[in-house]
């Protein structure tokens, strides 16, 4: 049990039923296609493992884990790759997959690591965009929810390492 409960933004219910929407568009667009799904750690976990039980394509599964040099000195949008893929990404279809999209830096580092690999192809899904921050230089394909430029937590998202468990998407009240 959680000793501070997140007052609820996004249901478990409505997730799922989004999540729906996103792997039909994903079938439909990759009909007949193999998939290399990226799960972005940690964030990404949650959403990735229930989108793609609902994708019903060929998939390799990935993960890379990836942290921002993070002050405002390098906020050049570089990331530091913690850990990598393991099969090679030339010629295939690559789908991205990321918890949120705050600012956008590190989407724009990734996707750039990845274009250069020469993917066939690469899109993006990400369960949540806050757009009051973002500049981003590549489209999001499958989005799940747009939230306001609140921090959010839970389904994988976390506060200081915290509330990743939780099935719903919530936010934190001062004095949590
Ligand atoms: P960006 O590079 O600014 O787009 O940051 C994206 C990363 O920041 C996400 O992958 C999260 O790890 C983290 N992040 C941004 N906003 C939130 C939030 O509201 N809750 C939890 N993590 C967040
Ligand atoms: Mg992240």
């Amino acid at each position: 049990m959680n000793e501070y409960n997140p007052e609820v933004l996004i249901s478990e219910e409505e997730i799922q039923i989004r999540l729906n929407d996103l792997a039909m568009a994903i079938n439909k667009d990759y009909a007949g296609e193999e998939l290399t799904v990226i799960c972005v750690l940690k964030g990404a976990f949650m959403f990735c493992s229930d989108l793609i039980k609902l994708i019903d394509l060929p998939i390799k599964l990935e993960f890379m884990d990836l942290s921002s040099y993070g002050d405002a000195m390098t906020s050049s949008g570089e990331v530091k790759i913690n850990l990598d893929i393991e099969s090679t990404i030339k010629g295939r279809n690559v789908l991205v997959v990321e918890d949120i999209i705050d600012s956008g830096l590190t989407l724009n580092s990734l996707m750039k690591t990845l274009m250069f690999r020469k993917p066939k192809d690469i899109s993006v899904a990400t369960l949540l965009f806050k757009p009051a921050r973002a500049s981003l230089d590549y489209k999001i394909d499958y989005l799940g929810f747009e939230v306001d430029d609140k921090f959010v937590v839970g389904y994988g998202l976390d506060y200081a390492g915290r509330y990743r468990e939780l099935p719903y998407i919530g936010t934190l009240n001062a004095g949590n």
